[in-house]
């Protein structure tokens, strides 16, 4: 089957491949290899692309897509890019400029989709993570709703094709959802959602409400001591997971992503191989059975692999055990 044709309809009528490429690696990794990568999957089929301010990478990536283009390979509305507006941008002011300085680095003239990247605001500046004199993160207090408000003009002046937010719970989504005067509503929710956390609560909740419920670290990470605790279970390892994979002749990896496409989740995977990134579409070529889906779910245990404490502390501090 052609994975570009699989796609979700958003609820402001636009589309979303259901399958999407990861961009984020560490900063030990040369930034170029950003650009090669993402030039594979687009080879291999992947349309939908996600980056985000954050991963220092827009310029590589915004190449890789351009080349395609170029090449012939692709047009430009056959790809959904993704980028993030990063917590020091959450003032009303500066998330258009903030958006705006995302596609000069793609030299792009939209994006398909702009995320709230995360619910905490932090101190506008150059620092990503602004910090004061003692080492402690120095948080802004924004109005999301104001921030909402903002983002939405993104949409009107094209800038943005739809909008949504990542790292929100069932709360900050309501208030989002509750705000007077609410011309969109977000598209999606991106989220860390695999067979250890599987998210079940949010999204019955983001269904509800016709909100796409997009699943990041499906894979179990990275594993990258910078994010999470690296004592922490290898979900690819896991012997249900395994089993699963021997009976489909397939990998770990693919019952895992598979997983997600069955209950109505579009699901990222990132991989800088590729042999991997090849192998990772094929999840378009088999099936779960309803009895593999509720052995899969058997799996939850809430576990969420990355935790990032420099949001300790705030009050909506997203990786709280509220859902
Ligand atoms: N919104 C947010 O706050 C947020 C947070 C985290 C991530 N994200 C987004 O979600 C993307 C994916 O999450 P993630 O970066 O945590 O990684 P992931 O998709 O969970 O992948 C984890 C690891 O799995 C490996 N892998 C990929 N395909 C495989 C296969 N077929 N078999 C075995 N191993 C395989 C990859 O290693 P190799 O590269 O060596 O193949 C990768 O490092 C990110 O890149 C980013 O775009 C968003």
């Amino acid at each position: 089957m052609d994975p570009t044709c699989q796609r979700v309809k958003l609820n402001d009528g636009n589309f979303m491949p259901v399958l999407g490429f990861g961009t984020y690696a560490p900063p030990e990794v040369p930034r170029n290899r950003a650009m090669e990568v993402v030039k594979l999957a687009i080879e291999a089929g992947f349309r939908h692309i996600d980056s985000a301010h954050l991963y220092n990478n827009e310029e590589q990536v915004g190449l890789a897509i351009r080349s395609k283009i170029a090449d012939g390979s692709v047009k430009r509305e056959d790809i959904f890019y993704t980028s993030k507006l990063w917590c020091t941008f959450l003032r009303p002011e500066l998330v258009q400029s903030a958006l705006e300085s995302s596609l000069k680095k793609l030299q792009l003239d939209y994006v398909d989709l702009y995320l709230i990247h995360f619910p905490v605001a932090l101190k506008p500046g150059e620092d990503l993570i602004p910090k004061d004199e003692n080492g402690k993160v120095i948080f802004d207090t924004v109005d999301l709703c104001a921030t909402w408000e903002a983002m939405e003009k993104c949409k009107d002046a094209g800038l943005a094709k739809s909008i949504g937010v990542s790292n929100f719970n069932r709360r900050q989504l309501e208030m989002i959802l509750n705000k007077p005067g609410l011309r969109y509503k977000p598209v999606c929710n991106q989220v860390e959602c695999h067979p250890y956390l599987n998210q079940s609560k949010l999204l019955d909740f983001c269904k509800s409400k016709d909100i796409v419920l997009v699943a990041y670290s499906a894979l179990g990470t990275q594993r990258l001591e910078l994010w999470m605790d690296l004592n922490s279970p290898v979900l690819l390892e896991d012997p249900v997971l395994c089993a699963l994979a021997k009976k489909h002749k397939r990998s770990p990896a693919l019952i895992a992503l598979r997983y997600q496409l069955q209950r109505g989740v579009v699901v990222l995977a990132k991989s800088y191989n590729e042999q991997r990134i090849r192998e990772n579409v094929q999840v378009f070529e088999f099936q779960l059975t309803s009895e593999d889906m509720k052995v899969l779910d058997g799996l939850n245990r809430n576990f969420r692999y990355i935790v990032l404490d420099f949001f300790a502390g705030h009050p909506d501090y997203p990786f709280s055990d509220e859902y």
